[in-house]
């Protein structure tokens, strides 16, 4: 059996609607995964991200190209696809009228736990996403981000091989959102595998051991976060404070044509491209324009690869 859990050759899926131009959502993206690695899928709106998604999910067919799941192709096998995967899709919907308790333990009985085991992990489950207390409630009664943690809860209750999250954090608060993210790291940890889509880079930095960046279906950049700083050699991150912001310098700034800007009360933020030696003398002719209280100057963060490898051309 392959090492991988995930293997993509070339795959597409093109939306054809009558009346309309085809649409090539996902556009010949081939990649691997390792068993026990978190991988992230990162892109703009509309890049692909759930579309490619919902192929390696079986919900839809590729219109070319294959991909396996643990060595089943999506495509040939799809039960035994299902069997080992696991996901939270964005319009993923909990069982509205079913309560919290329920959508779990209904959840697991599907997939094959008997109902204690199932009763037990239940309760583990809705103590860490802290869903206990609505544990009686029907979903449809619950906010929207408590929706999305009773969703993302599911995939802790089996063990599937794969787990596949799309946008898992929307919506929930920033502290539970961390601990998520310790939980998908515990879960890698055991071997099984986790594909994610986000949009927040962050989230991608910390989290994902592989980043597989998409714009418009197709692959702009590929890499573990040290690949990807080294693809944006040459994009720094300026930021100065200063005691009282110059008057000009908006256009000072906008002058140097910066990959992204931030002005505030007194201080400015800018990531640009520039040759290395070039660097301190930008830095000094912008601290010229006032009194300097405070300056950094860092290199790229996923951010501004982000920015710059999306950007159309
Ligand atoms: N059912 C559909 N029929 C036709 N076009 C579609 C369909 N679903 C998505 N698309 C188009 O396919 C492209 C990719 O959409 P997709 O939802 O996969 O992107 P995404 O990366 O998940 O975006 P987001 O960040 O907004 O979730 C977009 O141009 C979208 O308009
Ligand atoms: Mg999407």
């Amino acid at each position: 059996m392959s090492n991988f859990a995930l293997e993509v050759e070339n795959l597409a899926k093109v939306y054809e609607r009558r009346g309309q131009p085809p649409v090539r959502a996902v556009d010949g993206i081939s990649f691997s995964v390792p068993r026990g690695e978190i991988f992230g899928l990162l892109g703009p709106n509309g890049a692909g991200k759930t579309t490619l998604l919902k192929v390696l999910t079986t919900l839809l067919r590729p219109t070319s190209g294959a991909a396996r799941i643990e060595g089943f192709d999506v495509v040939a096998r799809p039960l035994e696809v299902r069997k080992r995967i696991s996901m939270v899709l964005q319009e993923t919907a909990a069982e509205l009228f079913l309560s919290v308790r329920d959508n779990l333990l209904t959840f697991a009985r599907f997939h094959g736990l008997d109902s204690r085991e199932a009763r037990r992990r239940a309760d583990t489950v809705m103590e860490k996403f802290q869903i206990t207390s609505y544990a009686e409630q029907k979903v449809q009664d619950l906010s929207g981000g408590s929706r999305r943690r009773v969703q993302v809860s599911k995939v802790f209750m089996i063990e599937t091989p794969v787990v596949f999250l799309d946008e898992f954090s929307t919506g929930m608060d920033p502290i539970l959102k961390r601990a998520v993210m310790g939980y998908l790291r515990e879960e890698a940890a055991k071997g099984r595998t986790i594909v994610l889509t986000t949009q927040i880079l962050s989230e991608a930095e910390e989290l994902c051991d592989d980043i597989l960046i998409m714009n418009r279906g197709k692959q702009v950049a590929r890499g573990d976060l040290n690949a990807l700083k080294l693809l944006s050699a040459g994009v720094y991150e300026i930021s100065l404070t200063f005691d009282k912001l110059p008057e000009t310098i908006a256009s000072d700034v906008a002058r140097l044509a910066p990959l992204r800007s931030h002005i505030d009360d007194n201080s400015i933020e800018i990531a640009l491209k520039a040759e290395e030696e070039n660097i301190l003398d930008i830095v000094s002719g912008l601290s010229k324009k006032g009194r300097v209280l405070r300056v950094e100057v860092s290199g790229a963060s996923l951010e501004d690869i982000f920015v710059e490898l999306t950007k159309e051309k």
